[in-house]
């Protein structure tokens, strides 16, 4: 269970530094999987642009991120069900702090979660997770910026 969950926290961080800083810089720091910037990693983290052997899933599957002053709400537009659903969701800032996370049951209504930023947030930016039990993980980069 501990391997998993470095493997997650890993991976989270990975994905945040390259959204953020691009492969170069984000290699430099971390090794890192990733082919081109935006391409996600190939069969472990599906994008918008890469939603490699999920594609056609997207609207279901991708993350959809409102930001609002200090509250940032996550829904994945996906059904809710005791054979198929989603697991959870995260959100990584930019370096590297989990800034939210809320798990799912299949008997939950909708995957909505709602995260309200620290105070001391230095993030300008963070990604989005959203964990399918069938479908894998999708990420959504998120700007958060003062915002009134
Ligand atoms: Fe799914």
């Amino acid at each position: 269970m501990a391997d998993r969950r470095d493997f997650l926290k890993a991976t989270l961080a990975a994905t945040a530094a390259v959204a953020v800083y691009g492969v170069e810089s984000a290699s430099a720091c971390m090794p890192c999987p990733m082919g081109k910037q935006g391409a996600g990693m190939p069969g472990i983290l599906y994008t918008k642009q890469n939603p490699g052997m999920w594609a056609g899933k997207e609207a279901g599957h991708l993350p959809q991120v409102t930001v609002e002053g200090n509250k940032v709400t996550i829904e994945t537009k996906h059904g809710m069900s005791e054979k198929h659903y989603i697991v959870r969701h995260t959100l990584v800032g930019d370096n590297g702090e989990v800034l939210g996370t809320k798990t799912f049951y299949p008997e939950d209504e909708k995957a909505v979660s709602t995260f309200e930023l620290p105070e001391k947030c230095s993030c300008k930016m963070a990604i989005a997770t959203s964990f399918c039990n069938l479908h894998d993980m999708w990420v959504t980069p998120v700007m958060l910026g003062k915002q009134a």
